[in-house]
């Protein structure tokens, strides 16, 4: 029986009491439903059973990610489910890295190699498999039973479509088989195949409803189904790929991995091969291509992993993506269109970005009739015309792209395209910087209004929802776009008080473009739910230049919380003071992050807009995985070269360690990690009295 907190009061649980708290109701009503029932005993009275499920369900309504899969408030008499509960996955469901030709395979081994301190001749073996095109899946196992299912969402949570997934007879649903872990979580993905979908279409076509545009979307439209029984008459296929919670798994490589997944009954890709070269990946990559077209499904690439399971965990992750894994696009699809016009599009920061606008084409199975342009260099090197025939291409995910122009095809009296001097927003001159540093002139031209700058503050605003931003559900794009356009949100902070503005009739949401009761009531709870956030998140939703997540990570966790880094910030305007140089030895920062930083906390708008925002959100500090050590809490500063680990892996390693980790030794400085070759940083470490260790010993002290 989980441990008893039922004397703490709902929103005082943290998420481990939710947790067991839902698992101690759980057993505890089921057990009263089977006296109930079964022995028609209640043996408890009825105002006391009421108060376990109203307990249960306001903690359900509180951690929606947690609810059970046997939860009580799935049983007979309890209201439908309003689409898919939400499920936390226990390990991030990630992204991968693109890689597209023979270079990039190169310098993912390349970078593999250097951050594991490895030599030419030492063997690296990579593991290369299809890479289906289909939807990612995570099945968790309990005592060899399926638990949960559950999509990939935003990586973190997804929804829990197990009762879907039952109906697959491809997926196991109680393991047999040597080793099977007492939990363990496969991932993989679901598909269907060419033949499959031809079928489906056909069908859905003749019954007048609605035809999938490619096995893709028909995969993810049939297991997406509220109704699980109409999943069960869909030919959905799965490929299991990899594991995600496999703590006590007892392999050492993936390739392991997959052997044992077979062995319990799981599909695994027959093309998946052991390499040891770029060359061999390569071959690989190229015979699978070839055989593309006689697959019987889609794939859009050949994805390569290390096949050692402890370097994969030393190599771990840059932002979302394994720094043990890549997927090797294939070439992408092209078709011919015209190019009916060049829209300019202002960016929150300012950079004009022009747009083709495309006679509508199908490129690989999806419509296109935008591609990006780039910047006016491009345009120029490109001599892309209005009304210029033009060759597009679609590569995976990525934006469309003019590949060229095709010149015979060209109207005599075309012109060259220049890009507009003045914003197309507001008017305001729009420039090509100097870098000060290199004298070059920036390849962007940018509007110069800032803050009179209507499309700069819509971009901005849409930056602070997306999703890897505030991520408010219900309130995308087009919602920001409105809200702008009605002068209801100007600013962030503008987003926290829409509520009470709307309640005392300021906003008129209701009956606005689709806004009804239920969505209006939705909309208020997302934002609630985002009063409190994660500091690296509201540092990067603040949509700085040269910000992004990683950068936003660094700040969050060297500062600590919002008050010290907002302090640091506003110190830091004064390029001598002692905070600026803080910021700018940050490991990864640098000066160009530093000077774009203080730059916009010169600007008295903003720091007012983050200091109004900060009214209405608690950013919370971030907790990083680190393990309590020696090192915890000291500043370290590598140098000179390292000769048994990388410099980016003994960096990765002291931060998990709990060490802040600097570019240049001061009197903040606790360690000074000096390889061969260390020359200025020594010696001002030895100057300052700083404890200088070898490498050796620095491993030893981390051990
Ligand atoms: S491994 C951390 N292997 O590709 C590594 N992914 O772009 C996680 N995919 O969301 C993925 N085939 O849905 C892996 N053999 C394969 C795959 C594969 C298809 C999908 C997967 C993932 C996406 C990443």
């Amino acid at each position: 029986m989980a441990t008893d907190f039922s004397d703490i009061e709902v929103e005082d649980l943290d998420e481990a009491q939710a947790q067991s708290e839902l698992v101690r109701l759980q057993s505890l009503i089921s057990q009263y439903d089977k006296l109930y029932y079964q022995s028609d005993d209640p043996s408890i009275d009825d105002a006391a059973y009421d108060a376990l499920r109203r307990r249960n369900e306001a903690i359900e309504a509180r951690f929606p990610e947690f609810i059970l899969e046997n939860s009580p408030s799935f049983k007979v008499g309890a209201a439908p489910v309003e689409g898919f509960a939400k499920a936390k996955h226990s390990v991030p469901m990630l992204s991968l890295g693109n890689a597209f030709e023979r270079s990039d395979v190169d310098d993912f081994l390349a970078r593999i190699r250097r951050f594991l301190s490895l030599s030419e001749d030492d063997a690296l073996e990579i593991v290369a498999e299809p890479k289906i095109d289909g939807l990612s899946i995570s099945l968790s196992y309990q005592n060899g039973e399926l638990v949960r299912a559950a999509t990939r969402g935003d990586g973190r949570v997804g929804e829990n479509v197990t009762h879907n997934i039952l109906t697959m007879d491809e997926i196991p649903q109680k393991l047999t088989g040597k080793n099977i872990p007492e939990q363990f979580d496969v991932r993989g993905e679901i598909y269907m195949s060419h033949e499959d979908f031809m079928a489906l279409n056909k069908a859905q076509e003749k019954a007048g409803a609605k035809v999938f545009a490619n096995p893709r979307n028909a995969a993810a439209g049939s297991l997406r189904q509220l109704d699980a029984t109409i999943t069960a008459t869909r030919p959905l296929k799965f490929f299991a790929y990899s594991a995600g919670l496999a703590a006590d798994m007892k392999v050492g490589t993936h390739f392991e991995i997959l052997d044992l997944f077979k062995s319990w009954g799981f599909p695994t890709n027959p093309l998946t091969k052991i390499c040891l070269s770029a060359d061999e990946l390569m071959a690989v990559y190229e015979k699978i291509e070839t055989g593309r077209a006689t697959l019987g499904y889609d794939i859009d690439g050949v994805v390569y992993k290390v096949n050692d399971l402890a370097m994969q965990e030393r190599l771990g992750f840059v932002s979302r993506a394994p720094r043990w894994a890549i997927a090797h696009k294939f070439a992408a699809e092209k078709a011919t269109t015209i190019l009916e016009a060049i829209e300019i599009q202002v960016g929150r920061t300012g950079a004009l970005t022009p747009v083709a606008k495309l006679v509508p084409v199908t490129v690989g199975g999806v419509v296109v009739s935008n591609a990006s342009l780039h910047n006016e260099d491009e345009i120029e090197r490109k001599d892309v015309r209005i009304g210029d025939t033009v060759i597009v291409q679609r590569a995976g995910d990525v934006i469309p792209q003019i590949v060229e122009v095709v010149l015979e095809k060209r109207e005599k009296n075309a012109q060259p395209f220049r890009l507009p001097e003045t914003c197309p927003e507001c008017g305001s001159p729009a420039e090509r910087a100097i870098d000060p540093a290199t004298n070059r002139q920036d390849v962007v031209r940018r509007c110069t209004g800032g803050f009179i700058c209507p499309a700069q503050a819509r971009e901005r605003l849409k930056h602070f929802v997306s999703r890897n931003a505030f991520d408010i559900e219900g309130l995308g794009e087009k919602q920001i776009a409105l809200f702008y356009e009605e002068g209801w949100v100007k600013t962030p902070a503008d987003i926290f008080t829409l509520e009470v503005r709307d309640s005392e009739g300021l906003t008129k949401l209701k009956n606005r473009d689709g806004f009804g009761d239920k969505s209006v009531a939705k909309l208020w709870r997302a934002i609630n739910e985002r009063r409190s956030i994660g500091l690296d998140r509201f540092i990067y939703a603040l949509g700085i230049r040269h910000v992004g997540e990683t950068t936003a990570r660094d700040l969050a966790r060297h500062y600590g919380t919002a008050e010290s880094w907002l302090a640091a910030m506003q110190e830091g305007v004064d390029e001598a003071s002692s905070a600026y140089e803080e910021l700018q030895n940050i490991d990864g920062i640098g000066g160009v992050v530093a000077r774009s930083l203080t730059h916009y906390f010169k600007e008295e708008r903003n720091l007012t807009a983050v200091e109004e925002l900060l009214k209405h959100v608690t950013p919370q500090p971030v907790v990083f995985e680190q393990i309590a050590s020696k090192v915890s809490g000291q500043v370290v500063v590598f140098t000179g070269k390292l000769e048994l680990m990388s410099r980016n892996e003994a960096k990765a390693q002291a931060e998990r360690l709990g060490a802040k980790v600097a570019g240049s030794v001061s009197a903040k400085t606790n360690i000074l990690v000096a390889g061969p070759g260390a020359g200025s940083k020594l010696k001002k470490a030895e100057e300052l009295g700083v404890q200088v260790v070898s490498e050796e010993e620095w491993i030893e002290l981390v051990k």
